[in-house]
């Protein structure tokens, strides 16, 4: 990713370049969560429909508010952030979400995943970002806190279900 090297800024030209590189990583996961809770807004079924497409109206409008502050802070270090639908698919390992209608459990499920998936990869470049440009820590620290917070939430419902009776097996697995 480019970044114009005339801009006028106090971090050397080879640290903006490091940043915006995880920067854009991001911007496009963003774009890719808010695409994909929005597909599963529509396609949710079931008695949960009500609450769960609400649920995934909330995580498409706040997915696509942080791309904006993830898109702008890469301006502000003098690079263009690429938020084009072309090549998204390519660059994200979020896989697509299938036509069709999705039950509510499965929609819930599918959403854990994709935000452990988004939350794991925002530390490891967290970690990078650290070594040369603490604003865009704390930018991507204040996401990763309320992806976290959003990941909790979603796996609190899912683990909103009856208790197995007496003598059924105790152990139930955990989507994560
Ligand atoms: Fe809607």
């Amino acid at each position: 990713m480019k970044i114009n090297r005339n801009f006028q800024h106090h971090l050397p030209n080879d640290s903006r370049s490091a940043v915006v590189v995880e920067l854009q990583a991001t911007l496009q996961d963003l774009i890719m969560m808010s695409l994909q809770a929005k597909q599963l807004h529509w396609a949710v079924t079931g008695p949960d429909f009500r609450s769960t497409h609400e649920l995934m109206d909330e995580i498409a409008h706040e997915a696509q508010a942080f791309a904006d502050e993830v898109a702008e802070r890469t301006a502000a270090l003098g690079a263009v952030p690429d938020g084009r639908l072309a090549g998204l698919y390519a660059a994200s390992p979020l896989p697509q979400v299938r036509v069709g209608f999705v039950p509510s459990p499965e929609v819930i499920s599918i959403t854990a995943n994709r935000l452990k998936s988004l939350s794991g990869r925002l530390r490891n470049r967290i970690s990078r970002v650290a070594e040369v440009d603490p604003v865009s820590e704390d930018l991507l620290l204040n996401l990763l806190y309320k992806l976290e917070k959003r990941s909790w939430m979603v796996q609190a419902r899912q683990l909103d279900k009856p208790r197995p009776k007496l003598g059924e097996a105790m152990m139930t697995e955990v989507h994560a």
